[in-house]
């Protein structure tokens, strides 16, 4: 249908920093972090093809909730990594930003797909939580790296 095949070509121009790809300048060196980093890209470029694809709103929260999980479970695992190497007193402002980031993303998730889009969502409400979650994502790459270079620079 060509209503449908020209509504999937402007969600393609408006999500033109999808598919994400994990260039070598994102990577951390640490080789367990990259491999999640890759795996949470993978996800959010899954949660894109799908729905320039389906626009089922059950469809997409569970997609959200599984990428949640992931997010979570690399934090914890990041977290853990970065005391080993580092110390655990060296890492708290990072952990701090991964709460925070969580509380966001969740705040954000739970108010536009969870409340308000039981069947179906919204175009526009879709396009901002991708770019959101890229972007989010794409800032906490860059900040884990900082940060890896700041402690490899002390030891
Ligand atoms: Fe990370
Ligand atoms: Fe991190």
């Amino acid at each position: 249908m060509i209503s449908e095949f020209l509504f999937r070509l402007k969600l393609k121009l408006f999500l033109r920093n999808f598919p994400i790809i994990l260039t070598d300048d994102l990577k951390t060196n640490i080789s367990s972090i990259d491999i999640q980093h890759k795996k949470l890209i993978n996800q959010l470029n899954n949660i894109y093809y799908k729905y320039i694809n389906k626009t089922n709103g059950v469809f997409m929260i569970d997609v959200f909730q599984i990428y949640i999980g992931t997010l979570e479970a690399h934090f914890n695992s990041e977290e853990a990594e970065l005391s080993k190497l580092f110390g655990s007193l060296k890492i708290i402002g990072h952990k701090k930003y991964h709460d925070n980031l969580v509380d966001n993303i969740l705040t954000k998730i739970n108010y536009k797909v969870l409340k308000n889009y039981e069947h179906s969502i919204s175009f526009f409400g879709m396009r901002n939580i991708l770019e959101f979650l890229r972007r989010e994502f794409m800032i906490h790459i860059k900040s884990d790296i900082k940060l890896i270079n700041k402690l490899n620079g002390e030891n």
